[in-house]
């Protein structure tokens, strides 16, 4: 069994955090009715769901202003912290502060050996919360851990440590109706004293879950892209393939550059020749064009340097599906293929869709005028998400009451 700290014990009793959050917002409003009153009754479970998942809370009863907490770090019940020595993993505990101490000398600080994820959790419209498509983000962490040199996290352990961490944050999961997700922030580095480069010689597994709204402040409303130029986002066989935390470090700056210029993203191309299309700073790149008799082609880069995003690749199967139709390819994209697209967009964890307005590639501007077909995915997509739509492929897994998410 694991241990499940008296912290956490306290932390959800019923109520608690629902009493504080509530007060705290209602003295912000002046004491009149909280903005989000109408959401927080869209929590209640439909007839014939289970109530009080994990311990008694009730999902989302913490409150929060779900249409507006953006993507931004959100205090919480706490994290699930898993540890790594001697070659074997330890049971695991809930950590309710949200720091870690490590050693100064740690390789996650100084040499960059880390590598993390991002999974999302719904609250649905049957009651039940559901982990999305979270096999692909062990798979995915699996391999970015054998490449960092980093002691593998087995596909059970992961997918518990999610479902511990969602479940012991049940009050913060944005409610159904409300059309936030549970943002799952899965992550693995190594630490203690070492100053020499080579693995380091204890690591650390975390699972933090964090309630989001939009990624993008007008979520699917089409944005305008600059193309990157002076920067590369990975080499041609360095680690652009894994979720390697650097590779996000070395966007900021480009990332900012854009936003000061009046783009909200960028879009990368291939470090060797500038000839391909790789991917936005935080998502992949999905152009949408029509083919023979009007049957829609959904095209994505297939390189080695490109972040292959989990929402992608289902995306893909959707698409590929009789209910739309289209054929997929994944491939190589040249840039001048930017003037055949009718539709493009960007595709992942945390934004899950992004329209693309324009992109703008030195003095060259690509225009959309629709994202009708990438909207129509994103539809669809979302309602499966969200339990309104069968989820035929089966990418949603219903996360277990506490202790079991724990046990
Ligand atoms: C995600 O989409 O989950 C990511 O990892 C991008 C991150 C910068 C929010």
């Amino acid at each position: 069994m694991t241990a499940i700290s008296s912290a956490l014990r306290r932390a959800l009793r019923p109520g608690r955090r629902c009493f504080h959050v509530a007060s705290r917002q209602q003295r912000a409003n002046g004491g009149r009715q909280p903005s989000w009153a109408p959401l927080v009754r869209c929590q209640r479970p439909a007839a014939g769901s289970r109530r009080g998942l994990g311990a008694g809370v009730e999902v989302g009863s913490a409150g929060l202003d779900w249409a507006r907490i953006g993507f931004d770090f959100q205090p919480t019940n706490g994290f699930v912290k898993f540890d790594w020595k001697d070659g074997r993993w330890d049971a695991g505990t809930f950590e309710p502060e949200p720091y870690l101490k490590m050693h100064v000398m740690s390789s996650a600080i100084h040499y960059g050996q880390g590598v993390y994820e991002g999974a999302k959790a719904h609250h649905c419209a049957d009651g039940e919360v559901r982990l999305w498509n979270i096999d692909a983000n062990a798979k995915r962490m699996t391999e970015g851990c054998a490449r960092m040199m980093m002691p593998e996290v087995p596909e059970a352990l992961f997918v518990k440590a999610c479902e511990w961490a969602v479940a012991a944050n049940l009050a913060y999961v944005p409610p159904y109706g409300s059309g936030g997700a549970m943002y799952i922030r899965p992550y693995i580095f190594g630490h203690g004293p070492q100053l020499g480069l080579s693995p380091a010689p204890t690591f650390s597994f975390c699972v933090l879950a964090i309630p989001v709204s939009s990624y993008y402040a007008g979520g699917l409303k089409p944005i305008d892209v600059l193309v990157a130029d002076g920067y590369d986002r990975a080499a041609p066989q360095g680690v652009g393939n894994v979720k390697a935390s650097g590779n996000y470090g070395s966007d900021i700056l480009v990332t900012l550059n854009a936003r000061a210029e009046g783009y909200p993203t960028v879009l990368y191309l291939d470090a060797k020749e500038k000839k391909y299309i790789e991917e936005f700073s935080v998502s992949n790149f999905v152009g949408l064009k029509a083919g023979a008799g009007g049957k829609l082609t959904y095209v994505t880069p297939d390189t080695d340097s490109v972040l292959r995003s989990t929402t992608n690749d289902l995306l893909m199967e959707l698409a590929a599906s009789d209910d739309f139709g289209m054929a997929v390819e994944r491939r190589p994209v040249p840039v001048e293929e930017l003037d055949d697209f009718d539709e493009v967009a960007g595709c992942g964890t945390a934004v899950v869709m992004m329209g693309v307005k324009s992109i703008t590639l030195k003095d060259k501007v690509y225009e959309y005028g629709s994202i009708d077909n990438v909207e129509r995915l994103y539809d669809r997509y979302r309602a499966i998400q969200f339990g309104e739509a069968p989820d035929a492929f089966g990418w949603g897994s219903v996360v277990p009451p506490l202790p079991d998410a724990a046990a």
